[in-house]
């Protein structure tokens, strides 16, 4: 580990000359005060070792990143019986995008885009009040992160909720199909609150490392989902997890990931460790543009690759 925190440090030193690049996502008011020079990189091991570097405690908004965990718990609610609602092919669009759910009858082409993760949203509200459901996500990832202190900041919720047209806009169309089977507000209110949930870079590598470790959380021990499924999370990660820049971020870092629009993105090395790196300023596709280099760079030294 003492090799990597070199190589962590060194990272953060060479791209503290790119932070002019990219822009801080502003679609949503409360993400656009974020400081743009904020930076992070934590990577936990698979003896639940963390090391870290730059702002790696300072809390922030994991936005998308949010779908990997809400994805874990649908499946472990409803199992395989999820992909009658939602596909698992990569959309090829943007996060926001509604235009393939008018051909293809309400169902959105995979969990992590915006429709999609809104379908689990609708799946994981089933049988309960959205503030049982936001309890229940909040509660997976605090177990998956071994830590109680991990919250939900209202004041992105609020900011989602008044200014999210777009997925108004997906939630009603899908509505019309039958594909939500819960009113629009209540089923975005377990949505937004789930993309507010705020982590620190060593909280979100922690969170993440039961996907490298076969499902289970080397410091609890505790089984967090099955071998096969995590497997299967981690395929979803690679082909659908950057969106219409999946395909780049496989090219470039070669590992299952999830970003966020807040500027994070987790990054999964099976067998070795999870990585989370914090970045806030965005690249077109809106996908965190120095982490997604921090992550080259580690894998080209570290040889991390999931091929
Ligand atoms: O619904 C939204 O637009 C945001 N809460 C989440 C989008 C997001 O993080 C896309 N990621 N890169």
């Amino acid at each position: 580990m003492a090799d990597l925190k070199l190589l962590i440090d060194t990272v953060r030193d060479e791209l503290q000359s790119m932070q002019h690049q990219g822009k801080v996502a502003d679609y949503i008011p409360e993400l656009a005060k974020i400081d743009p020079r904020k930076f992070a990189i934590s990577i936990t091991n698979m003896k639940g070792e963390t090391i870290s570097t730059g702002d790696d405690n300072e809390r922030f908004s994991i936005q998308s990143i949010s779908k990997v965990f809400s994805l874990a718990l649908a499946l472990g609610k409803v199992g395989d019986g999820l992909w009658r609602r939602v596909g698992r092919e990569p959309s090829g669009s943007a996060f926001n995008s509604i235009v393939q759910l008018e051909h293809e009858r309400g169902i959105p082409r995979n969990p992590f885009i915006n429709a999609g993760a809104i379908v689990v949203a609708d799946v994981l509200l089933a049988g309960h009040q959205p503030r049982e459901a936001i309890a229940e996500i909040l509660r997976f990832v605090r177990i998956a992160a071994n830590d109680d202190t991990i919250m939900i900041d209202p004041a992105v919720a609020r900011s989602e909720q008044a200014t999210g047209f777009r997925n108004f806009a997906l939630a009603n169309y899908m509505r019309a199909f039958g594909n939500l089977h819960h009113p629009i507000e209540l089923t975005l209110g377990v949505y937004f609150h789930q993309c507010a949930i705020e982590m620190t870079a060593r909280q979100l590598s922690e969170a993440g490392v039961f996907l490298a470790n076969g499902g289970r959380d080397p410091r609890s021990g505790l089984t967090i989902v099955s071998k096969e499924r995590a497997r299967r999370i981690n395929a979803v990660m690679l082909t659908c997890g950057h969106y219409d820049g999946s395909g780049d971020f496989a090219y470039r870092v070669g590992l299952p990931g999830k970003s966020g629009v807040g500027g994070g993105i987790l990054a999964i090395v099976p067998g070795e460790a999870s990585i989370a790196v914090w970045s806030p300023a965005l690249n077109a596709r809106g996908n965190s543009l120095l982490g997604t280099r921090a992550l080259e760079l580690i894998v080209r030294e570290t040889g991390w690759s999931a091929f």
